[in-house]
């Protein structure tokens, strides 16, 4: 028990984090098979999706240095979005005799089978960001409150088109339009990105019924507008070919964007770019949102040329990934904030939700600057 103490004590933010969620007395417990196991003979594994978006490395980093203060193990992998790689890293996490797995997915609905050999095993699984699907043994899934983050994204877009104060108000000197938009969704295979494609849908119907806002290409349903793997690269394809197919090949009559992730956003003005983005564009830069508060981009929003994000704090994600890990090696249940959104098909996981913050270039500095995310040289240079 001392030793418990000792370590919680050592991570003076992760013991405020438990404190705040109640865990009292949690820390580097037993593993929930054998009471007298130490905490340093415990290894959790943390599936992590991939290394190009900065933020997974930054959320792998944090999990693995909340739970390593505790005094646990931790395996933590990559898996260069490559579903095949994924799951053979999860079989060998539960053939290793990993205690506990926490897993940001791929696809959600690809890992049914390794979730049954954890189960089977004992091991306890925390969905990570992204909610697994098909499967009964998801115990616990921790995430931002992903309909909220989409609400934000299309606030955003509004508030850049001048329609919305910054708080999604009606603005009293609002253009009447018809503005031209085009909208962008995530990997289809990622809950997540239904649940911010709806959210932003929601807040844009309106004015798109009201013919405010106009879809110009018309390509408004999700299947349309998804990016598989949420790649820059089709993302850039995409908007090219949208200037090419409906703003007369130089982006005339563009004015926003709708982009659900900074690398989509990246794709996205690059191909704006390449028409003559700039001084010489017609009607000023189109509106272009993102999510994730990467550098390139923070940099982008900086320098006028991307609108927003919307910053997901990593490091209160991986406080709360820690968290829940932790109560179950205690044999505890995690503490959860919202037992019914989220439905993976088979059933209900309870959730731990986090709010997050859009960033426009007067945000840099309170939001990312002031709370140690990033130096204001890592801002100058975007990397
Ligand atoms: C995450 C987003 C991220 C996207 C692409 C989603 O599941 O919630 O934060 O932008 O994946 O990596």
């Amino acid at each position: 028990m001392q030793k418990k103490l000792l370590a919680v004590a050592a991570s003076a933010a992760l013991a405020f984090s438990l404190a705040a969620c109640g865990g009292e007395g949690a820390g580097p417990a037993a593993g929930s098979s054998d009471d007298s196991q130490a905490a340093g003979d415990v290894t959790i594994g943390v599936a992590m999706p991939t290394q190009t978006s900065e933020r997974w490395i930054a959320d792998g980093n944090a999990v693995k240095e909340g739970l390593e203060k505790l005094g646990y193990k931790v395996d933590l992998q990559y898996a260069n979005d490559d579903i095949p790689t994924q799951t053979q890293q999860i079989d060998q996490m539960i053939t290793q005799g990993e205690k506990l797995l926490v897993i940001a997915a791929i696809d959600g609905t690809a890992l049914t089978s390794q979730l049954e050999a954890a189960a089977a095993a004992g091991i306890k699984v925390v969905s990570y960001d992204r909610l697994i699907r098909d499967s009964p043994n998801v115990d616990f899934y921790v995430t931002f409150d992903n309909y909220k983050v989409g609400v934000a994204q299309a606030t955003s877009l509004l508030y850049g088109l001048g329609l919305t104060d910054k708080a999604g108000q009606p603005a009293a000197d609002a253009p009447a339009g018809p503005l031209n938009i085009e909208l962008f969704a995530g990997s289809a295979d990622d809950n997540n990105a239904t649940f911010f494609f709806n959210g932003a849908m929601d807040t844009l119907k309106p004015y798109i019924e009201s013919g405010v806002l106009v879809v110009k290409s018309g390509q408004t349903d999700f299947a349309q507008v998804a990016i598989m793997r949420w790649s820059q690269e089709v993302a850039q394809q995409r908007m090219e070919n949208l200037l090419t197919s409906t703003y007369g090949g130089n982006g005339d009559g563009l004015a926003g964007v709708l982009s659900p992730f900074d690398g989509i956003s990246r794709g996205i003005i690059t191909a704006l770019q390449g028409v003559g983005l700039g001084p010489s564009w017609p009607q000023g830069l189109p509106i272009v949102t993102g999510q994730d508060a990467e550098l390139a981009s923070v940099k982008l929003i900086n320098e006028d040329i991307q609108w927003s994000t919307i910053f997901k704090d990593t490091r209160k994600l991986a406080d709360q990934a820690v968290v829940a890990a932790t109560s179950y090696l205690e044999d505890k249940q995690p503490t959860a904030n919202d037992t019914t959104t989220y439905d993976n098909g088979i059933k209900v996981v309870p959730s731990y939700l986090l709010e997050v913050d859009t960033v426009n270039k007067d945000d840099i500095k309170p939001l990312l600057i002031d709370s140690g995310y990033y130096t204001s040289a890592q801002v100058e240079s975007g990397s």
